[in-house]
Formats: C-alpha cells, sequence, structure tokens
C-alpha cells in the first residue's frame, strides 16, 4: 500500500514531515506552484494533477491522504476515481470549506504589500504555534518561499469547492482527524463527514488545532496506524 499525502492551502509536503517519517511507504507531494511550476486553479485540476503524479510513478494500491484542501482534493479524487483509490485520511478537511472574506483579504493584501505581507507571515507563525520550533522554522520559511499569492489561490479553490450533496458517491473507507481547536474546519465538519461516507472513523483529537498532524505526530500516526493495518 502506497500512502501519498497532499498538503493544505499554501502548504507543502513539510505538513507531513511527522508522517513521511513514520510511515515507510509515505509519500507527501508538493502540489504545483508550492513554490515550483503554477498553481492550479481549482480543486478538480490540482486532483487531475494528482493522478498524473501517482501514474507517472506507477503507485498502485493508493491511500490519499489530505489536510484541508488537500482533503478536498483526495475527496475529489475518490469521487471521481472511485477504483483507483484504497483508502482516505482526511485531516482537518470537509466537504465545503468556505473561506472567511478577511483570510482571503489578509492574502490579497500580503501578496502586494510589503507591511501586509510582514502581518500575514506572523499570522502563519501564529498558525504553527503548538508545533516544535525547529519544524515551525522549516514551515515558516517555506510559507514565506511560496507565498501570499499561491495561498490566496489555493483558498479560492477551497472557497468554491462544495460537496455536502455529493458526498455519498464517495466510497473508499475513512479515517478523518479533527483537532478539536480546529477553528479554520470545526469537528463539525470531520462529524458530518464521518455520517456521510459509508465506513468512516472519526478521531477527535483534544488541544490539536487546524495543524494537528504537525502537534500531535504520534497520537496521530498511531491512529493512521490502526487505520493500515485495518485496510490491509
Ligand atoms: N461540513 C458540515 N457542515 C458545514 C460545512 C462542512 N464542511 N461547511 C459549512 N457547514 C454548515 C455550517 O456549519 C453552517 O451550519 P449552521 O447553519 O447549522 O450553522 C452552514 O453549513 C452554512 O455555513 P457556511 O458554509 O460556513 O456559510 P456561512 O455563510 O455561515 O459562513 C464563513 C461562511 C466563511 C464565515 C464560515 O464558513 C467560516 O467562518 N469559516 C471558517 C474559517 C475559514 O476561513 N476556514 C477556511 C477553511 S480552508
Amino acid at each position: 500500500m502506497k500512502l501519498v499525502l497532499v498538503h493544505g492551502s499554501g502548504g507543502s509536503s513539510l505538513s507531513y514531515h511527522y508522517q513521511t517519517r513514520h510511515f515507510p511507504d509515505a509519500v507527501a507531494v508538493d502540489l504545483p506552484g508550492h513554490p515550483h511550476g503554477a498553481p492550479c486553479a481549482s480543486v478538480e485540476l490540482y486532483a487531475e494533477w494528482l493522478r498524473g503524479y501517482i501514474g507517472g510513478r506507477g503507485y498502485r494500491d493508493v491511500v490519499l491522504g489530505g489536510h484541508s484542501l488537500g482533503g478536498a482534493v483526495v475527496l475529489t479524487y475518490a469521487m471521481k476515481y472511485p477504483d483507483e483509490v484504497r483508502g482516505l485520511v482526511l485531516v482537518g478537511t470537509g466537504a465545503r470549506l468556505r473561506v472567511h472574506p478577511d483570510v482571503l483579504a489578509e492574502c490579497q493584501a500580503a501578496a502586494t504589500d510589503k507591511a501586509a505581507r510582514q502581518r500575514w507571515l506572523q499570522a502563519r507563525a501564529a498558525n504553527y504555534a503548538k508545533v516544535a520550533p525547529d519544524v515551525r522554522g522549516m514551515l515558516l520559511q517555506k510559507t514565506d518561499e511560496i507565498g501570499p499569492a499561491v495561498m490566496h489561490g489555493d483558498l479560492v479553490c477551497c472557497d468554491r469547492f462544495d460537496i455536502l450533496e455529493r458526498i455519498g458517491q464517495v466510497r473508499a473507507r475513512a479515517l478523518i482527524c479533527q483537532g478539536d481547536e480546529d477553528v479554520m474546519t470545526p469537528v463539525k465538519y470531520g462529524r458530518f463527514l464521518a455520517e456521510k461516507l459509508p465506513s468512516a472513523t472519526l478521531e477527535v483529537f483534544p488541544g490539536g488545532t487546524h495543524q494537528v498532524m504537525l502537534e500531535q505526530p504520534d497520537a496521530v500516526n498511531q491512529a493512521i496506524g490502526r487505520f493500515l493495518g485495518a485496510l490491509r
């Protein structure tokens, strides 16, 4: 089994720093534009890119993992290509991902204004407050490299994503991981997925935020390990 992990808006493979070290068969992708190449303009296009990535490497027996935007990408993939997905690991995500206009405006301003960019970076640092300082430093450097314009484009993709009415079409078995302090994608979103998907387990991590896989790597890895074990 190959675990292929997809990061969230403006993120990178570093989001899965702890998972790629723990699971020998895991690979975390850098979506196009993060930072190399041009970003995609929709969740559907990211899903097609991911399919090309997987096909190009000849991965078979694939379990797809996604965080936030990445969750939207892998849900879309699983809906369109059900026979190609063995299972889903959904972290801090949902079937609809509306984005607060202030968050979009903050990113847009940061793309053109130096002071706004500084504030944007400080806000990113605050989002990683519960991540170990060495990893937080690497994440912030990468976030800065990828930049607010790419993040803004990704958030627009999220804002347009809505499969609330079609979630029943996803057949893959799923593990859903949610931090109970996640304000970007609240636990309610995970509960909705758990109720609507045909076979899903919801794991709620006390004290976890939107970055729970970076904050509580041991607990999250254990949950993923149990899920992969059950799939085998
Ligand atoms: N799963 C289950 N329920 C969902 C959902 C999901 N993925 N997305 C929305 N809903 C529910 C909401 O809980 C709400 O239910 P309620 O009426 O019982 O309270 C309803 O659908 C409508 O909510 P929403 O789509 O969020 O629209 P809104 O106009 O009320 O609010 C925002 C829009 C942007 C203000 C709000 O979504 C928000 O604050 N989002 C979180 C912050 C953010 O920017 N997140 C980024 C995620 S990438």
